[in-house]
């Protein structure tokens, strides 16, 4: 028996696996914790209905979830256009700017949405929120290159305030190493700002940064699975 939260993510995970997914779709996997779910209903429909469906990665995570479920890998080496791509996110405000990569995979995550025609969200009613920062505390994730982190880290606080911190690592005693072999910065307590796609520019611009997980109109719809069991879609 599922709890009311992980029963949340389910139902948005199938809802998306079956609507938005039909055969001979390239399609992107995302990572966390709600993919699971979708994962595990794709290969459903693929048995059931014998679809044709390449899987394209977003992390580790993802290929050993596809690899897992006998699901077809792909890359974007040989599938450069994605049909679709289905992912988790961390939080979603009114305007659909949206907080990825508490995973560490934004930037596998971003690239893969980017060469989909269309990114479609699955999520909790957790992640809902008016604007970024009300709901997850944890931060805005910045991928950087290693040398770079102390500058890039001292620049963003001093332009944008907040605080700034190096993702350390549980089982290690050190930083995350992204599967690129960056480092992540998380960016926490900012004040709310308005133009988001402004400061998501201005921080990409600076030497060093990689990508943010900022996902700023990215995605053309969130499915929020609830505690009672319905969904909210947003558009
Ligand atoms: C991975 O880097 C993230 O962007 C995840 O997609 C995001 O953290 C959602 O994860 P959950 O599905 O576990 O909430």
């Amino acid at each position: 028996m599922l709890s009311p939260l992980e029963a949340a993510k389910q139902t948005a995970a199938h809802k998306a696996i079956n609507k938005h997914v039909e055969n001979n779709f390239v399609l992107g996997i995302g990572s966390g914790s709600t993919i699971v779910y979708a994962v595990e209903r794709l290969a459903e429909r693929v048995a059931k209905e014998n679809l044709e469906v390449v899987c394209i990665p977003t992390s580790f995570q993802a290929k050993q979830l596809i690899v897992k479920h006998g699901l077809k890998l792909g890359s974007l080496d040989t599938h450069p256009i994605l049909d679709v791509c289905i992912d988790g996110a961390d939080e979603v405000d009114a305007n659909l700017n949206i907080i990825k990569g508490g995973g560490a995979c934004l930037l596998e995550e971003k690239i893969i949405a980017s060469c989909a025609n269309g990114l479609v969200i699955i999520a909790d009613y957790t992640k809902n929120s008016t604007k970024l920062g009300d709901q997850y505390k944890k931060g805005i994730p910045i991928e950087v290159v290693p040398m770079s982190y102390v500058p890039v880290r001292n620049k963003i606080r001093n332009t944008f305030g907040g605080e700034v911190n190096l993702r350390m690592a549980v089982a290690k005693a050190g930083p995350v190493i992204t599967d690129n072999g960056n480092f992540i910065l998380d960016w926490v307590n900012f004040k709310q700002l308005d133009d988001w796609k402004e400061v998501n520019t201005a921080i990409r611009m600076i030497p060093g940064v990689v990508e943010t997980g900022l996902f700023l109109q990215m995605a053309k719809i969130v499915y929020f699975g609830q505690a009672d069991g319905t969904i909210k879609e947003q558009t």
